[in-house]
């Protein structure tokens, strides 16, 4: 009876284990923020282990070594500040020669880099680490220290194995979607910056009103995603210039009432460039609507209060402040605490109240 039960536990801790890898990979491949997926992958295989502590040490490219991107346990915030080289410690050694290693007596292995444990306040009795291999490429280690019940065995080396191969698709995904994300900002940067150069005026007004909304949003704790949005809308909202005329984008002076509309047609313009790239769609709403106005009588659809996107109203103050705030061919630029002054004259009117109350506090360190 005894060994049937023990098999059956067995089967049991096995079935518990598989649950928990399938787990893992479903929360690898959702679109959970990547620091939320990398703390509770290792904090799964720290579980998994029975262990202390578990780690993911990625390797700096930059100067060779190895850092803490990860630490579920007690040490985490001492390790965060710690750095490994690669010819030292274990995770070193697992680094440089992409081997799995079992060290079940810390303190007698050659290898052992008792400096992390001196950071840590920490005393290391086993390891078990395995390299994050993507592609026959070393990206880091994944490392768990201290198992609680016995030594770590060859069962737990190729459960950490099936883990790191899991951990480290995520880890290249999300550093390939990042150097995407860069290509892609300096991509619509350029076409903001190529847009600008035709306007000798507005020189730098791109890139400031995306400072004045970076400011405000700071100012709202707009979360990751929703700050990326405002801020393409920021570079974005006056593209659809590209299609203005020379002889209208670069008068000197007023313009006539034919002029004047064409110009208004820039919105619109913006949004029908925007809408044939998918990647842009959520910047769409911002772009049409920048000159929209709370009371109703902007323009291209006449909206008003908060039927105008949040962001919309946003970049509509980032973007008066700063042409009241630089010179114009007819007119000196105002100070800044005038156009605060005119910013609070067109409060409810002109602009989101809420919006103008935020911009205010928010800007003027930068600007006087
Ligand atoms: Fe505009």
């Amino acid at each position: 009876m005894e060994s049937t039960d023990r098999i059956s536990t067995d089967n049991g801790i096995q079935i518990e284990k598989f649950k928990q890898l399938v787990g893992l990979a479903s929360l690898i491949n959702s679109s959970l923020d990547q620091s939320v997926i990398r703390m509770r992958a290792i904090e799964a295989a720290k579980t998994l282990l029975n262990a202390e502590e578990g780690s993911m040490m990625l390797i700096d490219r930059n100067t060779n070594e190895l850092y803490f991107d990860v630490v579920a346990g007690e040490t985490g915030t001492l390790l965060k500040k710690v750095r490994i080289g690669l010819d030292q410690g274990v995770a070193g050694w697992v680094a440089t020669n992409a081997v799995p290693q079992i060290v079940n007596d810390a303190g007698s292995d050659p290898r052992f880099y008792s400096a992390v444990d001196k950071a840590a306040s920490f005393e290391t009795r086993s390891i078990i680490a395995v390299p994050l291999l993507f592609q026959g490429r070393v990206l880091g280690v994944l490392e768990a220290v201290n198992k609680i019940t016995g030594p770590f065995t060859q069962e737990d080396l190729d459960l950490f194995v099936s883990l790191s191969d899991l951990v480290a698709s995520a880890v290249e995904n999300a550093n390939l979607h990042e150097e995407l994300r860069e290509a892609f900002f300096g991509i619509v940067l350029a076409l903001a910056d190529a847009l600008e150069s035709r306007d000798t005026y507005t020189g730098g007004h791109t890139q400031r009103v995306r400072h004045y909304c970076q400011s405000i949003g700071t100012a709202l704790q707009l979360g990751k995603n929703d700050m990326e949005i405002l801020l393409l809308s920021a570079i974005l909202h006056d593209i659809g210039k590209i299609g203005v005329r020379d002889a209208i984008l670069c008068k000197e002076g007023p313009l006539t009432r034919e002029e004047a509309a064409l110009m208004s047609e820039h919105s619109k313009k913006g949004a029908e460039i925007l809408s044939n790239i998918k990647a842009l769609r959520n910047v769409i709403p911002s772009v049409m609507a920048h000159h929209e106005r709370f009371d109703g009588n902007g323009y291209p659809d006449r909206l008003s209060g908060e039927d105008i996107p949040m962001f919309a109203r946003i970049i509509a103050v980032a973007d008066t402040f700063d042409a009241m705030t630089t010179d114009r061919p007819y007119r000196k630029a105002l100070t800044p605490a005038e156009a605060f002054a005119e910013l609070l004259r067109c409060s409810g009117t002109q602009f989101d109240p809420d919006v103008v109350a935020k911009f205010i506090p928010a800007i003027p360190e930068e600007t006087e």
